[in-house]
């Protein structure tokens, strides 16, 4: 590969992650997810934090993906939950992350545990099979964010009740859009 493909291809900041999703450039962005380096002053816009959960901020989505920055205190965590059988990544900005994999034993109403990893600063994980659930939670001493890309986006995703062992449909929503908060 020559030099200028290299350079052309290669994703350095926030505008350029955004621009190369919106020319459909998948491939390109997949496949370099765990070196991109995005400075932090590129996601200031879009940082918000909540003391009751974690804030979910839209950073750039089409049709096609959906960019968001996720930013979460100290223990803040997920419940169980699905993608809606969209593919997902996740990529760690500062902190670390338990993530837990399950997949569902309908018959039972039971979620049966698969994995589970620690995730640590510019760390990838994804979820690209749609029968597996996840959690996420802020291990971290204290605040940490993520950077999560959703193929197609997801307007709502199933969650696992532990108390009533059902699954409910759950509806997303941001906490800001482009850097407005809502
Ligand atoms: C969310 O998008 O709110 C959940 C985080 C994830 O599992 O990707």
């Amino acid at each position: 590969m020559s030099f200028s493909k290299l350079s052309k291809n290669h994703i350095s900041n926030l505008s350029e992650l955004v621009i190369s999703l919106q020319r459909g450039e998948y491939e390109n962005v997949l496949s370099q997810t765990e070196q991109i380096d995005i400075p932090i002053e590129d996601l200031l816009p879009y940082i918000n934090w909540k003391a009751e959960r974690y804030t979910r901020n839209c950073v750039a989505r089409d049709e096609y993906f959906e960019l968001i920055l996720l930013c979460w205190e100290k223990g803040q965590k997920t419940a169980i939950h699905c993608h809606d059988e969209q593919e997902c990544w996740v990529k760690v900005i500062f902190g670390s992350f338990a993530e837990v994999i399950y997949t569902h034993d309908e018959e039972a109403g039971e979620m049966e545990y698969e994995s589970s990893e620690v995730l640590s600063e510019n760390e990838v994980t994804s979820i690209i099979e749609s029968k597996f659930f996840h959690s996420l939670e802020n291990v971290n001493s204290g605040r940490s964010m993520s950077l999560h890309l959703y193929m197609r986006p997801i307007a709502k995703c199933r969650v696992y009740n532990k108390q009533t062992k059902q699954l409910e449909m759950k509806e997303l929503s941001y906490d800001s859009l482009s850097g407005k908060r809502l």
